[in-house]
């Protein structure tokens, strides 16, 4: 498997799952756009991998923003000289109960998470069919999308609709030979979960998977990386569970528990 001078943006490059993707990429030959808020993490980012002889540029974009997204997208491939890999992949979480969730942090989540995967999907595609590239846009959904918890409508309906967006997209766009994937992670040892770590309810997340632990950002990037790779050509509008098991074997979450 390799990824042998394919040019991927990885949006939410910065943190957890972007950061360790963005690393396994360069390493298999990719040049990789690190895409994010935090331009002091993925410039820090951008000085690791390149120290290891890896090719990458952070460019600072707003997901929610889309003129930000078609920028990221011109400058990949102004510098880069193409597109072969969108790793839709920045999110965040508010957590709040469903009759106190406030307009703001309702459209803040829906406007990163939701909107934001469409602008992605949107710019990128147009940009492939303009190049006649054959590309691969890969999106992070969440087990949210399929199960739901409490203190997290916003969040899981985003979730929710980019597994739609997904097969959708992927549909329209199979005639320019456009893949649209995604991933649906379980418990990742990434900042998402600050919360847990900050409430002492880490454990409730390690067991939610198979086997009691936080599934790795390093693991989550191996199936990325398969995803954006030629080698999964096979692979066309669906979403691959990451899970460790969570959702089909033993989802042990309870509403009052997952809190
Ligand atoms: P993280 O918090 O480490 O990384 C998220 C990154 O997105 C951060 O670097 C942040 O600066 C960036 N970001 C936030 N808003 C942005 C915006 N408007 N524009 C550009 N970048 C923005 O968390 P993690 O876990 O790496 O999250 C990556 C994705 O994985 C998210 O979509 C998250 O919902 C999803 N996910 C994470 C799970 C977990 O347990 N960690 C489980 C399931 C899904």
């Amino acid at each position: 498997m390799t990824l042998e001078n394919k040019v991927a943006i990885i949006t939410g490059g910065a943190g957890g799952i972007g950061s360790a993707t963005a690393d396994l990429y360069a390493s298999q030959g990719a040049k990789v756009v690190i895409a994010d808020t935090n331009e002091q993490a993925g410039k820090k980012l951008e000085g690791m991998i390149r120290k290891k002889n890896g090719e990458a540029t952070f460019c600072k974009v707003d997901v929610s923003d889309y003129n930000s997204v078609k920028n990221l997208i011109d400058f990949t491939v102004e510098k880069y000289g193409s597109l072969d890999v969108l790793f839709n992949n920045a999110g965040i979480g508010i957590r709040k109960p469903f009759l106190e969730l406030d307009l703001k942090s309702y459209h803040q989540v829906i406007e990163v998470n939701q909107h934001g995967v469409f602008y992605g999907i949107q710019t990128a595609a147009k940009k492939m069919v303009e190049l006649k590239k054959k590309g691969v846009i890969i999106n992070t959904s969440s087990i949210n999308a399929f199960v739901a918890m409490a203190d997290r409508f916003a969040y899981q309906v985003s979730k929710s609709a980019i597994k739609m967006m997904i097969t959708s997209a992927a549909f329209e766009l199979a005639p320019h030979g456009i893949r649209v994937v995604g991933i649906a992670p379980g418990s990742v040892n990434t900042d998402i979960l600050q919360f847990h770590r900050k409430e002492g309810t880490l454990e409730l997340a390690r067991r939610g998977q198979m086997t009691n632990r936080l599934i790795e950002p390093e693991e989550i990037a191996q199936v990325v990386a398969f995803l954006g790779s030629d080698e999964s050509s096979s692979i066309n509008g669906s979403i691959v569970k990451v899970d460790d098991g969570a959702l089909g074997f033993k989802f042990r979450f309870d509403q009052k528990q997952s809190k």
